[in-house]
């Protein structure tokens, strides 16, 4: 069952910006993407760069360290190096107020 909590603000995250978030011992990076937010893990799967710190186009990023390209509606791992996908988050704005889901088991 979602259980969402907030984390941030629609100020603090302007269209085409990203930002880091810790919860619950995770690293969490938001994407607004013209727009709509996104919310996916801050570890690339292949090394654990920040994704955060990426370079994002259309709702691709990519890695900053070794260029690999992430889907940041799906998670999934698009190019090499990465071989593994990384997790989504359900989000939801009220009023001004990012909300993502803290049920990490999805
Ligand atoms: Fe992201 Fe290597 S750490 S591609």
């Amino acid at each position: 069952m979602p259980s969402f909590v907030k984390v941030a603000s629609l100020e603090q995250l302007s269209p085409g910006s990203s930002l880091q978030l810790f919860l619950d011992g995770k690293e969490i990076a938001l994407f607004n993407i013209e727009g709509t937010i996104y919310a996916v893990d801050d570890r690339c799967s292949h090394a654990e760069a920040p994704l955060s710190d990426g370079v994002v186009e259309g709702c691709e990023v990519e890695c900053p360290l070794h260029g690999a390209r992430f889907d940041l509606r799906s998670g999934e791992n698009l190019t090499p190096p990465a071989l593994e996908p990384i997790s989504t988050y359900g989000v939801k704005i009220e009023g001004n107020e990012i909300y993502i889901d803290t049920d990490f088991k999805q």
